[in-house]
């Protein structure tokens, strides 16, 4: 069993990013910018706005973080997007999700400008992904991608199982693994919660790819051997163990399918830290478009 080590990567993809931008400021005197846009105070959208500007600092991006009032109209959300839509700094516009009830989710995501939509939710974004056209897209899956190219993983003509489809994860990453091209050209099932026996499906899986949000659902008895496993889940369990009381696991329970694989993913190190990481690369290929630099 090989680990993959998504810490490692994004920070090799951070690296990467930092040089990019230090000679893009040479030749043009300007630096990629990323605007975070949070509603409300959800304690864990806190947490992962405050992480993207963070790692914004440490490349030498620009980043803004507009904090909204929880009872802000979904107009003057719109009109605020706008403002951003036409600021010369800003390159990527992250609306962070969920928003308060109030506010209409879709309308948001559409008045973003497909040319900053570094988030990759927009529908044009979302319809160039489908027909095979250069696009944003959503960073978790284009996390996922990143990672299976990099451990030179062979996706070529392998069965891809995705569970969950969802619009940020299981739908992107089953149409991206779709493409004819490098590190995908797979064949794709997407399957979920209506399947009469998931397991029919997940045993099939030559790469699995588990976004659900069940703690440790997917068990050894779902895998085939030498299965590869890319676990999206972000699950909070009990644990007295801890000193916080809690620990973090993922929709796969680790330590008995890791037996199983022949590569896996760790939760927390895996996929997370890749999302981070190509939200800059998105707001950085953004720049690189409108300043015709190569990416
Ligand atoms: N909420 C949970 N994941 C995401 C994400 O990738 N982007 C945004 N904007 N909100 C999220």
């Amino acid at each position: 069993m090989k680990l993959i080590d998504g810490k490692k990567v994004s920070q090799e993809i951070k690296n990467e990013l930092k040089e990019k931008i230090a000679k893009a400021k040479e030749v043009t005197g300007k630096i990629p910018g990323l605007v975070t846009i949070i509603v409300g105070e959800n304690p864990a959208s806190q947490i992962y706005v405050k992480m993207k500007n963070k790692s914004c600092a440490e490349i030498g991006m620009y980043s803004e973080k507009r904090e909204l009032s929880e009872s802000i109209s979904e107009d003057e959300l719109l009109n605020i997007i706008d403002e951003y839509n036409n600021d010369e700094k800003i390159n990527g516009i992250l609306v962070q999700l969920p928003l308060p009830k109030h506010i209409d989710e879709n309308k948001v995501i559409e008045k973003i400008s497909p040319l900053k939509d570094v988030d990759g939710f927009h529908p044009v974004s979302v319809g160039n992904l489908v027909i095979g056209k250069e696009t944003f897209l959503s960073c978790t899956p284009y996390g996922i991608w990143e990672l299976l190219k990099r451990y030179k993983i062979e996706t070529k003509g392998k069965h891809v199982v995705v569970v969950g489809r969802s619009n940020i994860v299981g739908k992107p990453i089953a149409n991206i693994m779709l493409q004819k091209a490098e590190g995908a050209n797979s064949v794709v099932t997407i399957c979920h919660s209506a399947a009469p026996d998931l397991s029919y499906f997940t045993k099939q899986a030559d790469i699995l790819i588990a976004a659900i949000g069940r703690a440790n659902f997917i068990t050894k008895e779902m895998v085939k051997d030498n299965v590869v496993v890319i676990d999206v889940g972000i699950n909070r369990i009990d644990d007295p163990n801890s000193e916080k009381g809690y620990k973090i696991v993922g929709d796969v329970d680790f330590d008995e399918v890791a037996e199983k694989s022949s590569y896996i993913t760790p939760v927390p190190g895996g996929v997370g830290p890749m999302t981070i990481a190509m939200l800059l690369q998105n707001t950085f290929t953004s720049f690189a478009r409108k300043n015709n630099l190569s990416n």
